[in-house]
């Protein structure tokens, strides 16, 4: 049990107090780069005006000989790098990792002031988070910071989904999380090698026919399914329900961009508010998916228009509408008018 009232207390004397809410800002698209590449650093500002957040990544495919440089990297881009509205998050290695106590100290004493979130890998219980959160009070108490750096758990094993619940409330910290398709796999022995996305063997099919001759009847209709269903929606209720943003992990073919862009409408409609994207083609892709429809933001429009008071029940377009669909409208024109306050384009799509 924790006292609820300490949640409004910071960890550390000294250190920043909890937020009372938490944040949200676009965040569609979660831009992982390797800031070990020299040529990533150089990058950057051309790559921030074009993402919501960027994440120095310093955990899973940053080879072991480039984790220093890929912290060096991440300092200097927090240091001397100007990124306008973008978030500057971070993923650190994971908790059992010897790299990790030095990821969080230098990171928060070198460029704590200007990072948003530390991404935490392969989180399995609250106890990983209460670790985390007491750790970053000091050290934000040491390095005399004004705000709280938020906690990102990523959900990749099999305890960790099943302490999803536990792991939302753990912490006035956690910002939100991202289903690890890959570790995810791994921990709960899927046979896929895939990142994300269907697999042909996984799916539905008709039932056979009932005629003398099955066979006639040609050929059985079949549908890959999708194999993250339960877990997105899990997640998503979480979330939901500890007041934190779920998001979609990674989609590894970086070739199959309709794959990709199924994927993550899927996870954009059960409730992610983005995904990552490991690769420029898809942070258009994010962008597309979760940025609401313009036909959507105006019926939506039209719905609140109508129903001023969101009472009662009404009929547009044939539809019955009444304080539930009222809702539902809310959550389309404000995701849509807070993505029109960052993108020109979008605010004229959208007519605000
Ligand atoms: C991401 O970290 C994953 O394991 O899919
Ligand atoms: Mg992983």
């Amino acid at each position: 049990m924790r006292n609820p009232r300490n949640f409004t207390k910071p960890l550390a004397i000294g250190a920043p107090a909890p937020l009372p809410e938490i944040p949200f800002k676009p965040s569609r698209m979660i831009h992982f780069l390797d800031f070990s590449n020299e040529k990533m650093v150089a990058k950057v500002p051309d790559i921030a005006p074009t993402v919501d957040i960027l994440l120095g990544n310093l955990e899973d495919a940053v080879p072991v000989d480039k984790k220093l440089a890929a912290r060096d990297g991440l300092v200097r881009v927090g240091r001397e790098i100007e990124l306008g509205a973008t978030q500057l998050w971070t993923r650190v290695n994971s908790l059992e990792s010897p790299s990790v106590l030095d990821d969080l100290t230098t990171i928060v004493r070198e460029i704590g002031h200007r990072l948003d979130v530390v991404m935490v890998p392969k989180v399995e219980g609250p106890w990983d988070i209460h670790y985390v959160d007491r750790l970053l009070a000091q050290l934000e108490a040491k390095a005399g910071l004004e705000r709280p750096i938020l906690v990102h758990a990523i959900l990749e094993t099999a305890l960790g989904v099943a302490n999803v619940e536990e792991i939302a409330t753990a912490s006035p910290r956690m910002q939100g999380m991202s289903l690890g398709p890959a570790d995810l796999a791994a921990s709960r022995r899927m046979k896929t090698t895939r990142v994300g996305g269907g697999h042909p063997g996984y799916r539905v099919i008709d039932d056979p026919a009932q005629a003398a001759e099955p066979d006639a009847a040609g050929p059985r209709a079949t549908a890959q399914q999708d194999p993250w269903h339960y877990t997105i929606a899990r997640m998503v209720d979480a979330c939901a329900a500890a007041g934190i943003l779920p998001f979609y992990g990674p989609y590894g073919d970086i070739r199959d961009v309709e794959g990709c862009e199924t994927q993550f409408r899927a996870a954009y409609l059960l409730g992610c508010v983005g995904a990552w994207s490991l690769h420029p083609v898809q942070i258009e892709i994010a962008k597309r998916v979760f940025s609401p429809d313009p036909d959507e933001v105006a019926f939506a429009k039209r719905v609140l228009e109508a129903i001023p008071d969101g009472r009662g029940v009404h009929m547009i377009d044939g539809k019955m509408q009444d304080d539930a669909t009222w809702k539902q409208c809310q959550v389309i024109v404000s995701l849509a008018q807070l993505l029109a306050e960052r993108d020109e384009q979008l605010k004229a799509a959208y007519g605000f």
